[in-house]
């Protein structure tokens, strides 16, 4: 059976019996399962056979680094590094670790996550559950002993903890950027996340130049390479908000922007639960704020889009809206394991 068919044949299969039972079960618990099927080798080598195929013709290059397809795991999905090994086989590009924070946190009490399957959308409020930056740096020092390294390029998220007041967040941030500036091949500043009590406030020019000052100066220090980092913004700043932020990142040096984040606008679903909304009604918007990102920025630095990518035609609006690389977290729930080939096969043919 030609390729296109068996992930055409894999994916119905996926949404009309797999996803249709799973459903049935709490987002989290559902999570947590996958997390531990993808931990496994055993479960992922050989979905390989079936959701890994490389694309001589998307290959990205961007910080000097080599992405093999533009496609990448959004930061939440592996927040603890708990299957690094598992997102090449499912045909990702890259993977967007995290968001860790400093400090071990166990996020808002359940449940916190909530699914919108006639909108193709979530509703989560997670609030960064995590083993902490030590534990993530353990965990990644140990698979690196054994020798076995993902082959994409492995970004890392880093949040401010809960506990850390607003004020001391910049050493919050960089003690994070410190235990695990050897793990990661780009760092991402969160600041636009609602789940946290406060975090967006950071978006502010003041507050973000006084977390990306401290935090490039430890990137410039010791003789280790200095780290592309770039900024995750949210869908939701007003556009006179966002030239000043966009200001503020060229100025503290840093290297690219992530737009974006979920989205506190529910007003497109009938849901109401507090959090940030992902997934489809969530992609004219994020595809909105890249072309206003890419026109203020002229080119100065590379955006990576993220918001509703489902499809081939949904990876393209974001390119051709100024994104250089490209991530999802909701339509790979929706979709299913073949969702990075299927995506990354469309734009290849496009
Ligand atoms: C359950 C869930 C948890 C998330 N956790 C994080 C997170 O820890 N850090 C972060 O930067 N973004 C997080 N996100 C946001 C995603 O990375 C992404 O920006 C957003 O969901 C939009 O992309 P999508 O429509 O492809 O899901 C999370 C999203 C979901 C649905």
């Amino acid at each position: 059976m030609p390729a296109s068919l068996s992930t055409a044949f894999f994916t119905s299969f996926y949404k009309a019996v797999v996803r249709t039972t799973l459903f049935r079960f709490p987002p989290e618990t559902v999570h947590h399962w996958a997390m531990a099927g993808l931990a496994c080798g055993a479960v992922t080598r050989p979905m390989g056979l079936l959701c890994r195929e490389s694309f001589p013709t998307l290959r990205r290059t961007l910080w000097g680094i080599e992405f093999p397809n533009p496609l990448g795991v959004a930061a939440g999905f592996d927040k603890d590094a708990l299957a690094p090994l598992a997102w090449e086989r499912l045909g990702f590009g890259y993977v967007e670790l995290g968001t860790v924070t400093r400090h071990a946190q166990p996020g808002n009490p359940k449940p916190r996550i909530f699914r919108l399957p006639p909108q193709h959308g979530l509703i989560n409020r997670m609030g960064f559950p995590n083993d902490g930056a030590a534990a993530m740096a353990a965990r990644l020092g140990k698979l690196r002993g054994r020798g076995a390294w993902p082959s994409i390029p492995v970004g890392i998220n880093i949040g401010k903890s809960k506990i850390t007041p607003l004020e001391e967040a910049a050493a919050d941030y960089v003690e994070s950027f410190r235990l695990l500036r050897d793990y990661a091949d780009y760092f991402v500043v969160n600041v636009s996340s609602p789940n946290t009590p406060g975090l967006r406030s950071l978006q502010g020019r003041d507050a973000l130049l006084g977390i990306l000052g401290p935090l490039q100066e430890e990137n410039g220090r010791g003789a280790g390479k200095r780290k592309p980092i770039a900024v995750k913004i949210a869908p939701d700043l007003r556009d006179d908000e966002l030239g000043p932020i966009l200001d503020a990142i060229v100025e503290a040096g840093c290297d690219g922007v992530v737009a974006t984040n979920t989205t506190v606008n529910k007003n497109a679903v009938p849901l109401k639960e507090e959090g940030g909304l992902s997934g489809l009604p969530l992609r004219a918007r994020s595809t909105e704020v890249i072309a206003q990102v890419a026109r203020h920025l002229g080119g100065r630095l590379p955006i990576l889009g993220v918001g509703g990518i489902f499809t081939a035609e949904d990876a393209k609006e974001k390119l051709d809206a100024g994104a250089t690389l490209l991530q999802a977290y909701t339509g790979f729930i929706y979709e299913g394991p073949a969702f990075a080939r299927r995506v990354c096969a469309g734009l290849a043919k496009a």
